[in-house]
């Protein structure tokens, strides 16, 4: 995708203050999801770096699932959801991590053994939820290649928590 693409698809993410609570701006990314130009040139964007290294694409939930399956099908590799603990009929790792003020737990089935994994979330704030992703898909013998997110803020530090791991994030703030 061109610069003017990426630059006119991150013009559609709205931010949202106090949301879901005060002190909180909320990066919404429906406006972009709406938008089939805008859509697609992040999808291509979010793929390009990490091209041909990757089997599946995990998606954590619920965002990343919105991402994912795009990019699924756009990669033409398999999709893996990460989901929040319960949802899932046979899980076969859980990893517990620290939130603000709570702690959460993500689920997922097995996977073969060896398989080449991309991350994919919509924000990358923390770092927290894709930490756990990875030590989640390393519980289940892959292998995690990097994590691509359209969003990265960048003073919150998620990246220096993730180990050197390869990140790709669209757009900063
Ligand atoms: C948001 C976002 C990422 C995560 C990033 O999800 O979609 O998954 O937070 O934050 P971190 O880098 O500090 O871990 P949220 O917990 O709001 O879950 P949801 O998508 O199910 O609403």
């Amino acid at each position: 995708p061109t610069a003017a693409a990426l630059d006119r698809a991150e013009s559609l993410i709205l931010s949202i203050p106090d949301y879901p609570e005060p002190g909180i701006l909320f990066r919404d990314i429906t406006p972009l999801l709406a938008d089939a130009a805008g859509l697609r040139a992040c999808i291509d964007a979010l793929i390009e770096p990490f091209a041909g290294t990757f089997d599946v694409v995990a998606g954590v939930e619920a965002r990343g699932f919105l991402l994912a399956g795009a990019i699924a099908v756009a990669a033409d590799v398999g999709l893996v959801p990460i989901r929040k603990a319960g949802k899932l009929p046979r899980p076969a790792a859980a990893v517990s991590y620290t939130l603000e003020y709570a702690t959460a737990t993500i689920e997922a089935h097995d996977i073969v053994d060896g398989t080449r994994v991309l991350l994919v979330d919509d924000v990358l704030a923390t770092g927290g939820t894709i930490a756990a992703a990875h030590e989640l898909v390393d519980a289940l013998g892959g292998v995690v290649v990097g994590t691509a997110v359209l969003m990265e803020l960048d003073a919150l530090g998620g990246r220096a928590v993730l180990g050197g791991m390869p990140v790709t994030a669209l757009f900063h703030a």
